[in-house]
């Protein structure tokens, strides 16, 4: 194995993690190692690092949990005659240990071992309350959402890419963002659609520093929210959410950059005004509030023009709107 060959797709973290992240000073010493990359080069020179290097299946499962829910068997195990044919990757799917070892969930870690920190994350019970500007203001817990007569329940490949240029193609299970929406009755004063995730610093030990402004929030226009694409996932590869991949209940954004999929939301909140996001709010000059994956605009450190899939490490030219522009390309006029 050759260290300084570096491949195009092979950043060192420093310069694909948010600055503000790397300079959290209160990392976790393993975080801190893994975060640097240097738990890796010291695997790949066989050094021994406790608890670091690749987990077993069943290790990665039993941190991250599937959820328990009221009605599994309605919905769970979701099968593969359930994936609306509409959407289909173009590519071959990720293979799922990949995609629950690998995250980006900074409450719980700045590294991508989210997994190793979730355990005490309660996701049930859990509640999500739809307020703000429209006639009827909802809290649902996950047994509400599993039994609303409004919410068409179906699973979605959908290509997903990160604005660190790794990507990866997995089936979600959940329904339509813009039927709960509907359900709530927005008002013609509601131009934007602003998400919550939780505040619970004794469960997600990332937050415990209070460096960062937390809760995590973003935000999209309600054109973009009532599009047929934006999704809220309680499943992923046809079980429960694991807790590191957003348990119980998060939001799936395929045209956007990964950040804008925000996990674990406990609020949805109609607005008037654009609500400022946790990453804007950290950094407004790398990330904008649209977000749209574009690969003409590089990030202010790395191009955008080719992205990486998790595991296969296989290298695509980025497409814009991530290859969605027929669904969402009407909804940005040049
Ligand atoms: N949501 C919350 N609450 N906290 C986060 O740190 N990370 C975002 C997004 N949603 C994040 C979040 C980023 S940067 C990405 S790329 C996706 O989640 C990653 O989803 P995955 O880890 O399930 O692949």
């Amino acid at each position: 194995m050759n260290f300084f060959a570096r491949r195009p797709w092979d950043l060192p973290q420093r310069q694909h993690t948010p600055e503000a992240v790397y300079a959290d000073r209160k990392l976790h010493r393993r975080e801190f190692l893994e975060t640097t990359g240097i738990s890796g080069l010291a695997a790949g020179l066989g050094l021994s690092l406790a608890g670091c290097g690749r987990a077993s299946k069943e290790e990665v499962q039993s941190a991250g949990g599937v959820q328990t829910v009221s009605k599994p068997d309605k919905i769970y195990p979701a099968q593969r005659e359930n994936r609306n044919p509409k959407f289909e990757y173009g590519r071959t799917e990720s293979v799922e240990q990949d995609t629950a070892e690998f995250t980006n969930f900074y409450e719980f870690a700045a590294s991508k071992s989210s997994w190793r920190y979730v355990g005490k994350f309660q996701p049930d019970p859990w509640k999500v309350e739809i307020t703000g500007l429209c006639s009827k203001p909802m809290t649902l817990d996950m047994d509400d959402f599993y039994q609303h007569p409004g919410l068409k329940w179906e699973s979605r490949d959908y290509r997903h890419r990160c604005v660190e240029t790794w990507a990866m193609c997995v089936p979600w299970t959940g329904f339509a963002l813009r039927d709960l929406i509907r359900a709530v009755e927005p008002t013609a004063s509601a131009k934007y659609v602003k998400f919550v995730t939780f505040d619970k610093p004794h469960e997600a030990p990332h937050m415990e520093a209070r460096t960062f402004p937390w809760p995590y929030t973003e935000g999209l226009t309600l054109a973009e929210a009532t599009n047929e694409l934006a999704f809220v996932a309680t499943g992923l590869y046809g079980h429960p959410l694991p807790k590191q991949n957003g348990a119980p209940i998060r939001i799936v954004l395929p045209w956007k950059y990964g950040f804008k999929s925000i996990k674990s939301i406990v609020r949805i909140e109609l607005t008037d005004t654009a609500p400022p996001t946790f990453w804007n709010t950290i950094n407004s000059a790398e990330y904008d509030f649209e977000a749209n994956v574009n690969p003409e605009v590089p990030h202010p450190r790395w191009s955008q023009r080719t992205e990486w899939m998790l595991g296969s490490r296989e290298v695509f030219n980025t497409v814009r709107y991530n290859g969605y522009g027929d669904w969402v390309g009407k909804l940005y006029p040049a």
